[in-house]
C-alpha cells in the first residue's frame, strides 16, 4: 500500500514524500513592483519538507495581475527576488515550482496597465466583488473580450514568465488553469462566448491552455511542467455546461503531451479555500479524471492527514497538496508523520500584513525548546 511517506516521481525529479505545499495567494510581495523578498523566502524555506512546493499564483504580466502585493516573474526585480526564494528553498533541501497566473477577468482597472479594462474570453461580469489596487472590495467591472490577435502575445508573456521561473532558479513551473482565471475562462462555456477558433467547440475553448502549457513545454521540458485545473468548481463565478466532456478532453492532451503532473482540485473545497465550507454532495475530480492520466496526479481540496493518507493508499491520488493547513504548519509532514497535533489557521492573517500569521507560526521543534 502506498504511503504519503513513500518517494515518488514526478516527470524526472523524485520527491521526497506525496505532501505538497498547494499554491497559496498571501498578497505579501514588497511593494512597490510586486517583487519577492527575504520575508517571502524564509516563509517558503520553513515549509521545505514537503515533497513539493508550488508558489503562490504569480502574474507573468501586468495585465494578469488580480489582487494587491500578488507577485510577479515579469520584471527583472521579480526575478531576483524569486532567486532569494528558491535558493533558501533549495539550501533547505526543498524543491519549488512557480506557478504562472494570468487572472482575466478577476481583475480591476486599477491593477490595469493604464487602468485599461481586465481582459477575458468574452464580456461578461462576475456577480462576486474584486479587490482595487488600494485595497477595496468593490463590484467587478465589464470585461473587455480579447482580440483573436491579441492572444499570441499572451502566450508569449506565458514563455517570458516560464523562461524567467528557470533564470529565478525554479524546479519547474505549473500553468494555472483553475478557479476561474484566465485559461479557466477560456476553457468553460458560461465566460467564453466566443466565436472564433478559442471559443465554442471543446477543442477551440482548451486551445488557449493548452498552447500556453506548450509555450512552458517549450521552455522547461515535458518533466518539468504541471497543469492546475479544477472541474465543477463555481469560485470566481464559473460553471461549464459539460464539465465531465471538456475536462476528459484536456486530460487526454495533457496525457498525450505526457507532461510531468496534473493538479486536480475536489469541488467539495468551497470556494478554492476562502471558506472552510465544504460541498459534500459534490462530483469526486480524482475520481472521474485519474485514470485519464498517466503521469503523477496531485490532488487539492479541503483534505485532513486521514483522508490525505487513505487517498494515496488507495491509489485515488499519488500525493495530496494542502493548503490552509500549510499556512499554520511549515513542518506539516514532520507533524503528520509523527501524528502530532497541527497548529490551527488564523483566516485573518491569509491575505496581506507581515510576519504575523505568515512566519510565526512554531515548528514542533520551537515547541518543544
Ligand atoms: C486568491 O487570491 O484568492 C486565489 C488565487 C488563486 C487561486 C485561488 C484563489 O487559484
Amino acid at each position: 500500500m502506498t504511503d504519503l511517506f513513500d518517494s515518488l516521481t514526478v516527470g524526472n525529479l523524485t520527491l521526497n514524500n506525496r505532501i505538497i505545499m498547494a499554491p497559496l495567494t498571501r498578497m505579501r510581495s514588497q511593494q512597490p513592483g510586486n517583487i519577492p523578498h527575504a520575508l517571502n523566502a524564509r516563509y517558503y524555506a520553513q515549509r521545505a519538507s514537503a515533497g513539493l512546493i508550488i508558489s503562490e499564483a504569480t502574474q507573468i504580466s501586468q495585465q494578469g495581475q488580480g489582487y494587491p502585493a500578488t507577485p510577479g516573474i515579469h520584471s527583472p526585480e521579480q526575478v531576483a527576488g524569486w532567486k532569494l526564494v528558491t535558493d533558501a528553498v533549495h539550501e533547505q533541501g526543498g524543491k519549488i515550482f512557480l506557478q504562472l497566473w494570468h487572472v482575466g477577468r478577476i481583475s480591476h482597472s486599477s491593477h490595469q496597465p493604464e487602468n485599461g479594462m481586465p481582459v477575458a474570453p468574452s464580456a461578461i461580469k462576475p456577480t462576486c466583488k474584486v479587490f482595487t489596487a488600494d485595497w477595496k472590495q468593490v463590484e467587478y467591472e465589464t470585461p473587455r473580450a480579447l482580440e483573436t490577435e491579441e492572444i499570441a502575445a499572451i502566450l508569449q508573456d506565458y514563455k517570458t514568465g516560464a523562461e524567467n521561473a528557470k533564470e529565478a532558479g525554479f524546479d519547474g513551473v505549473e500553468v494555472h488553469g483553475a478557479n476561474g482565471y484566465l485559461l479557466d475562462q477560456f476553457l468553460q462555456d458560461g465566460t467564453n462566448h466566443r466565436d472564433d477558433v478559442y471559443g465554442g467547440s471543446i477543442e477551440n475553448r482548451a486551445r488557449f491552455l493548452l498552447e500556453a502549457v506548450d509555450m512552458a513545454v517549450q521552455v522547461w521540458g515535458k518533466e518539468r511542467v504541471g497543469v492546475r485545473l479544477s472541474p465543477h468548481g463555481t469560485f470566481n463565478d464559473m460553471s461549464d455546461s459539460d464539465p465531465v466532456a471538456l475536462f476528459s478532453y484536456v486530460l487526454e492532451q495533457l496525457n498525450n503531451r505526457a507532461i510531468a503532473y496534473v493538479h486536480m482540485i475536489e469541488p467539495r473545497a468551497t470556494s478554492a479555500g476562502g471558506s472552510d465550507a465544504v460541498t459534500h454532495d459534490a462530483p469526486s475530480t480524482s475520481q472521474l479524471f485519474r485514470r485519464l492520466f498517466d503521469g503523477a496526479f496531485i490532488s487539492a481540496g479541503g483534505y485532513t492527514p486521514e483522508t490525505a493518507k487513505q487517498t494515496v493508499a488507495d491509489g485515488t491520488a499519488d500525493a495530496v497538496a494542502f493548503g490552509r493547513l500549510y499556512i499554520a504548519n511549515p513542518d506539516l509532514p514532520e507533524r503528520i508523520q509523527s501524528g502530532a497535533a497541527l497548529n490551527p489557521y488564523n483566516r485573518a492573517t491569509f491575505y496581506g500584513g507581515a510576519e504575523k500569521g505568515y512566519t510565526d507560526y512554531p515548528t514542533l521543534k520551537q515547541e518543544a525548546a
